[in-house]
């Protein structure tokens, strides 16, 4: 069965965000990424979810079934806003298969860089510092030192 995949920004509802540092409060958010992660298990779905304390971006992956439930959970929940929709399509193979779903804290722009890139496909060029980075090589950047570090 193809792999499909989905990727948007929106906005946290007021509960979640916060002004400074990501991290700082952020127990509503952990609940919720939590429980994410248990329906995805079960879904087949993967990805990662990136919050730089305002917005919020998206990526998951999974069978085209369980990946429509998930995306219906995602925009049928009142914790966020906004949502715009950066690409959806078959992707190849699984591109973050680590976890069901996790977020990480990302810095201030990060979520404003990620909404204005190339998400043409899906594509990888596989150099996030490149001026053609697209946005897969951005999330794979923002994803990798958490790889390491466990
Ligand atoms: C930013 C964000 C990401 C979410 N990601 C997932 C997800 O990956 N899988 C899932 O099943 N639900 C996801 N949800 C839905 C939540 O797990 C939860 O069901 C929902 O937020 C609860 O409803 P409420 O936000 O209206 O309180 C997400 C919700 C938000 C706001």
């Amino acid at each position: 069965m193809p792999i499909r995949a989905v990727a948007y920004v929106s906005t946290a509802c007021s509960e979640i965000a916060e002004h400074d540092a990501p991290g700082i409060g952020s127990g509503r958010l952990d609940a919720l990424v939590e429980d994410a992660a248990r329906f995805n298990r079960q879904a087949g779905v993967t990805g990662v979810l990136l919050f730089d304390g305002t917005r919020f971006f998206q990526y998951m992956e999974g069978p085209e079934d369980g990946l429509h439930i998930v995306y219906g959970r995602v925009l049928g929940a009142s914790s966020h806003r906004d949502v715009i929709e950066l690409q959806r399509g078959i992707v190849g193979r699984r591109m973050l298969p680590f976890w069901p779903m996790r977020w990480l804290p990302t810095d201030r722009a990060q979520v404003g860089v990620l909404a204005k890139a190339d998400w043409t496909g899906f594509k990888q060029r596989g150099d996030a510092a490149a001026i053609k980075a697209t946005g897969m090589d951005l999330v794979t950047s923002v994803v990798e030192p958490h790889l390491l570090a466990g």
